[in-house]
């Protein structure tokens, strides 16, 4: 290894959204903005068709159609995991004929949504770097036997460093994102949940190497079109055999919406304790 290598990123710049239909908004904001205290994009998507969630400088994307599932969780740092285990009490009774639980364990606080999709939320650590509010990781579980191929696909078609990890849960691969982000694959023997059409989307500095790869394979699921195109079969690039398939929306770093500025709330500010100047999140200061 490089003298210095721990300064490096690989090619996949950021983890910017995480896409899972609902089928009901009222339900996805007593849960994602009233329960875990996000706040919804005040620009984007505000009619009923579609909502986005800010979390810190990640997002969900929640159209309004069948409910999406990942088999597997989504990582979450938030402010506060007390005044989180607060408010995720305050909206049980109105979540009460859904899927919605939630218990704190010694490190996180393990949350299920009405519809399935599971989250631990996590207080900020060294392990996701200097992140107070956001989405760290997504973890999806894998069929026995895929994970080492798909730490290769990564590497060689989209230029993503990983690495194989042992964790109390077993083991389980990590490709880096950026500083302080990843995507988890953990093998498991239980059934995987057929493949719904959930996506996740990702910024990669180099463009056109990863779309030459995939293009070269016939693996291009959306053609280029504003400076992003998508994929899903993920293959062993040994052989080419297919691994496990994962939609993946890719955007070169010239999309307008690189680095765009999301809107985040203080979820702890309240009427009755109002704090003027404190309405909008502000990392650090607290
Ligand atoms: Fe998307």
């Amino acid at each position: 290894m490089n003298e210095y290598a721990e300064e490096d990123v690989g090619n996949i710049i950021s983890l910017e959204h995480v896409n899972v239909q609902i089928p009901d908004q009222s339900t996805a904001t007593l849960f994602y903005v009233m329960g875990l205290g996000f706040t919804r994009d005040p620009y984007l998507n505000v009619g009923l068709n579609n909502m986005w969630i800010n979390v810190g400088e990640q997002q969900f994307h929640l159209p309004t159609r069948e409910p999406q599932v990942i088999d597997g969780h989504v990582g979450l740092v938030v402010p506060d995991l007390d005044a989180l285990a607060a408010r995720l009490e305050s909206v049980a009774p109105g979540l009460k004929e859904s899927k919605y639980s939630f218990a704190r364990n010694s490190d996180h606080i393990a949350v299920t949504s009405p519809w399935g999709n599971r989250y631990r939320c996590y207080a900020r650590q060294a392990a996701f770097g200097d992140m107070t509010l956001g989405i760290p990781y997504v973890e999806f579980s894998v069929p026995p036997g895929v994970m080492e191929a798909i730490l290769r696909f990564y590497q060689v078609a989209l230029g993503a460093p990983g690495a194989v990890e042992n964790d109390a849960e077993g083991t389980v691969g990590r490709v880096k994102i950026g500083r302080q982000q990843s995507l988890l694959f953990r093998e498991t023997e239980k059934p995987i949940a057929p493949y719904d059409g959930h996506h996740i989307a990702i910024y990669v500095a180099n463009f056109s190497a990863p779309y030459a790869y995939l293009k070269s394979r016939g693996l291009i699921s959306e053609e280029m079109r504003n400076h992003q195109f998508r994929f899903k079969e993920m293959v062993d690039p040994k052989d080419g055999s297919a691994k496990f398939v994962l939609e993946h929306e890719v955007r070169s770093l010239r999309h307008p919406m690189y680095h765009r500025a999301f809107v985040n709330r203080d979820p702890t500010q309240s009427q009755r304790e109002y704090r003027r100047g404190w309405d909008a999140f502000t990392p650090f200061q607290r």
